[in-house]
């Protein structure tokens, strides 16, 4: 039965513009932008390699060889590091390319986050498989992703990820009308709206970018007319699956995520990112929190 299916494919939608971040993304990805020292984008394949998926196709677009070369061996660099016996920047070099297996495929057309998972169908194929979004980034010491693929496999359908946010702030998510089941982390998903304003949103759980995805997904999003902004909504065509039963590609879970996130989507969240990670970093922080400390002091 499809439900038992294993979830073994990651799907990372990375063809955006990047216009939040202009004029760094005129010429570099915005999923390329450093956290400290790593491009967002490592994070995300790093998450989705250690839930065990080592399949994973980005969704690319124009000016995004960069990402490509990323995630590739590097041998003239690798071949300087090794004369100068570097063992550290060469296994810093050599990671990305061994963490999974990469595929690509070309958006083409910037018609919304929903067009963009659509443009995975023929190499996903008929198996449920997960979706990380570059702008969120989970905290490895929260394994959320395990527990939709966990959640995925007790009730079959889809699953996504939902975080209480500040109500003044649902205007910025999809958001979702929810019922108990009888797990603590785990709910029913009967409704979801995408980006409501805030006197109409019906809750503030708000879904992060982690979604584990029946296959029927697809041939939602084949039908889903343009929705919020003029784009193709992954949240519109979960919506119509969260009314199925289950042999029709239904029902959606949501599981509740207390955990860290850091969300690196504008200047200011990218700002805060970076200082939270630089200030977990033990080869940074005795260094860096101090002098964290002094500018405070200075600035007032
Ligand atoms: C997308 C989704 C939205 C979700 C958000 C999470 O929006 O459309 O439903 O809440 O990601 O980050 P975006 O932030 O890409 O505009």
């Amino acid at each position: 039965m499809a439900d038992f299916d294993p979830v073994t494919k990651a799907v990372v939608p990375a063809a955006g513009l990047g216009t939040r971040f202009l004029p760094a993304t005129k010429a570099t990805p915005k999923e390329m932008l450093p956290i400290v020292d790593k491009p967002a984008i490592q994070y995300v394949v790093e998450e989705a390699a250690s839930a065990g998926l080592l399949d994973v196709l980005m969704v690319t677009g124009k000016n995004k060889r960069s990402i490509e070369d990323h995630f590739d061996r590097a041998y003239e660099l690798e071949d300087v590091l090794e004369a100068k016996g570097d063992e550290h920047r060469l296994s810093q070099v050599r990671e990305p390319a061994s963490l999974a297996t990469l595929h690509y495929v070309r958006q083409g057309e910037p018609k919304g986050l929903g067009h963009a998972v659509l443009c995975a169908k023929q190499h996903v194929g008929d198996h449920p498989f997960a979706c990380l979004l570059g702008d969120d980034l989970i905290d490895r010491r929260d394994p959320l992703l395990q527990r939709m693929i966990e959640v995925r496999g007790a009730y079959g359908g889809s699953v996504i990820a939902l975080m209480e946010v500040p109500r003044e702030q649902v205007s910025l998510y999809g958001v979702a009308t929810i019922e108990a089941t009888g797990e603590d982390d785990v709910v029913k998903v009967v409704d979801l709206v995408e980006k409501p304003p805030v006197e109409e949103a019906p809750s503030n759980w708000a879904i992060i970018g982690r979604y584990v995805l029946d296959p029927e997904v697809f041939a939602v999003l084949e039908e889903t007319p343009p929705g919020r902004g003029g784009e193709i909504q992954l949240t519109d065509a979960l919506r119509t699956l969260a009314g199925r039963d289950a042999d029709k590609g239904g029902p959606v879970h949501g599981v509740l995520f207390r955990g860290r996130r850091y969300d690196t989507g504008d200047k200011l969240d990218y700002l805060r990112t970076v200082v939270k990670f630089a200030a977990d970093r033990p080869d940074l922080a005795p260094d860096f929190l101090p002098w964290l400390r002094e500018f405070l002091d200075e600035i007032g």
